[in-house]
């Protein structure tokens, strides 16, 4: 599907969408954020597709929330049309894995639809931040509450008081991605990791991403209870028999995504 501020390309079983707003630096308008939710419903309701990849340009990942889209809206016009709640949230909700690949800028709207993606791989140039109390107000894509999950309260605090943008080393460091790789091969390495997670039982990949988003959301005691009972819910399904059968057998499993 013809897409104007994404490109979306099928990979093999992997789903890429790259944001393409270049001149805005992939400021997340309206339109945009739109076409994400189209593209991610696209590849969550195409069985070849296993995982998917959010990228940007080089420059940028995404600088935020489109300001000049937004600037003059009244509070009404916000609460009533329940901005960002409707349309951005999209993207925490996918059931299949979504890695988000970043290069560049991502502040404000973009450091937050990164961190709604399961893990995020970051080239040597990824620049994070919240700068949004720069411009008079906070964040509002969920910043204050899953960068102070990544990262903990000190480094969230001074990052959504100040501005203050965090380099990849430091995201890194700090918990906010999982690796940083060459800028030039940030785009190929996501991919390889999406595939590799897409040629695993799709089923199983989605309990996992469930069963390890439960950590934020719950008790120890009760992630722990809700984790055993996917665990044993995976001896119901084929994938799980061929997986420890051909592990027995010494060959590579065929998994049927049953
Ligand atoms: N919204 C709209 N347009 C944006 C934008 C944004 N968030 N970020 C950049 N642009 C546009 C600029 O207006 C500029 O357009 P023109 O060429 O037409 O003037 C173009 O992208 C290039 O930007 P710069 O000239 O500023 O590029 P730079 O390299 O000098 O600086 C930057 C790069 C540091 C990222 C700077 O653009 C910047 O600070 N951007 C805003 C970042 C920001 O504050 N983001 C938070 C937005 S609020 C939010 O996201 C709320 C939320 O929680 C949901």
């Amino acid at each position: 599907m013809p897409y104007s501020h994404i490109i979306a390309e099928k990979k093999g079983r992997v789903g890429l969408i790259t944001l393409n707003r270049p001149k805005a630096l992939n400021a997340l308008s309206d339109a945009l954020i739109g076409e994400l939710g189209q593209a991610l419903d696209a590849f969550e309701a195409d069985g070849e597709i296993g995982a998917i990849v959010l990228t940007g340009s080089e420059k940028a990942f995404a600088a935020g929330a489109d300001i000049l889209e937004m600037k003059d809206r009244s509070y009404i016009d916000v609460y009533s049309s329940d901005f960002i709640t409707r349309g951005w949230e999209r993207v925490a909700h996918c059931r299949k894995p979504v890695i988000a690949a970043v290069a560049g800028y991502a502040l404000g709207g973009g450091c937050e639809v990164a961190m709604m993606c399961d893990f995020i791989l970051a080239a040597e140039n990824a620049k994070f931040g919240q700068p949004e109390i720069t411009l008079g107000t906070l964040p509002g894509a969920g910043g204050t509450q899953r960068l102070t999950r990544f990262v903990g309260k000190s480094k969230a605090m001074e990052m959504c008081l100040t501005g203050r943008m965090m380099d990849a080393e430091e995201a890194e460091r700090a918990g906010l991605v999982s690796r940083v790789v060459p800028n030039e091969s940030l785009v190929e390495e996501a991919l390889k990791v999406a595939d590799r997670i897409a040629g695993l039982s799709q089923p199983i990949v989605m309990m996992t991403k469930e069963a390890v988003n439960r950590a934020y959301e719950t008790t120890l005691a009760e992630g722990i209870r809700f984790e055993r009972r996917l665990f044993h819910s995976t001896f119901a399904t084929e994938d799980q028999k061929e997986g420890m059968t051909a592990f027995s057998e010494k060959r590579q499993p065929d998994f049927k995504n049953r």
